[in-house]
């Protein structure tokens, strides 16, 4: 078991990362949470049937009242009904400020958790226990919370960071391939962004992380830690944190085109790889460096392109929360393990993104 303390600014909290990290769960609370009496569980239908029960003993040990809200599974759920229907079940059950939200399961969970918390009597704790590569490594991290509307993904939201994160690896057992793989679009950001090392340990793994205990336990610790050291200059994401964005600008555009049936890390490795290739195009990539970062992303079962058109991403990213003011935070990465933020108009963008 590890521990990456993870400094937010606004506040500074553990994330717990390792096989059967679980069972911390009701020590810490006690520690951290010492007001509490009630707690409401956020979580869906493939993971309610696997882990609520488990989360639920340990509240329980920790001498709490538990309520649970448990929403259908995916992406379409991710919208302001969910959220209401948190906020009225801690009304319901009389929650007081110094109540609990936990958030179990993928980014959807830790995102509407993290959301109806930050807004119910304008802000209760939050406790996060994702279930999915993605949401260890990312989404229930750093405290990005929100919801969708129909003109966009996580277009509602608030920051409100958790008071502690525990990421159980031994979830990760029962999650299918390709959720698993998914997470890797985030992973493999971290490293083309700013993490050589782990580049390089993701390589010599030849694609094989998720049998072996210790290393991915380390791998997601190493992630943990490299978004934690950007979050700790910029919560607010207003200027160093948009390197997180890498392959977002673009993967969000084709997420919403497939009306949010294409999963977001596989999205994002799309995205990537278009970024990569205008880079290349542009000069200010290497062929070689385009092709290990490319290579890392297939090894992990990713994929690195998308029939979407230059046309079709701009009038997107118009749309995206990334635009500022008239201009496109486009991110780039030029040498493996350094991102740079470069601010585009639409039309510079869609000349970048040309071929
Ligand atoms: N997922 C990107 C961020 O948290 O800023």
């Amino acid at each position: 078991m590890r521990t990456v303390r993870f400094p937010a600014g606004s506040r500074e909290y553990d994330v717990i990362i390792g096989n059967g990290a679980v069972s911390v769960l009701s020590g810490e609370i006690k520690k951290l949470c010492p007001g509490a009496v009630k707690a409401l569980i956020v979580s869906e239908t493939n993971v309610a049937p696997l882990y609520l029960e488990k989360v639920r003993d340990e509240l329980t040990k920790a001498g709490l009242e538990t309520a649970d809200y448990v929403f259908e599974a995916g992406e379409r759920s991710k919208g302001i009904e969910a959220v209401a229907a948190m906020w009225n079940k801690m009304a319901e059950a009389g929650f007081t400020r110094t109540d609990i939200v936990i958030g179990l399961g993928g980014g959807v969970t830790t995102d509407m958790a993290g959301f109806a918390a930050a807004t119910f009597l304008r802000g209760i704790n939050v406790i996060q226990v994702p279930t999915s590569l993605l949401a260890m490594v990312d989404a229930s991290i750093g405290g990005k919370t929100g919801i969708d509307i129909p003109m966009g993904k996580n277009q509602v939201g608030a920051f409100w960071q958790p008071s502690l994160v525990v990421e159980d690896t031994s979830f990760l057992k029962t999650l299918p391939d390709e959720v698993f793989t998914e997470g890797m679009g985030e992973v493999t950001k971290h490293a083309f962004i700013m993490d050589p090392v782990l580049l390089e340990k993701l390589e010599k793994a030849n694609g094989n992380i998720r049998d072996d205990e210790d290393l991915l336990e380390e791998i997601v610790a190493m992630n943990v830690a490299d978004k934690a050291s950007v979050v700790k200059e910029d919560e607010n994401d207003n200027g160093r944190r948009q390197i997180l964005n890498f392959g977002h600008t673009v993967g969000h555009v084709i997420e919403r085109d497939s009306g949010f049936t294409k999963p977001h890390g596989i999205c994002v490795a799309k995205g990537m790889g278009l970024i990569m290739d205008a880079c290349v195009r542009a000069g200010t990539l290497s062929p070689d460096d385009a092709k290990r970062m490319k290579d890392l992303l297939m090894l992990y079962g990713l994929p690195v392109s998308d029939d979407i058109t230059p046309e079709a991403i701009v009038k997107g990213a118009m749309n995206d929360k990334k635009k500022r003011g008239g201009l496109i935070s486009v991110i780039l990465v030029n040498e493996i393990g350094k991102a740079e933020i470069k601010k585009m108009t639409p039309e510079e963008f869609m000349g970048f993104l040309s071929k």
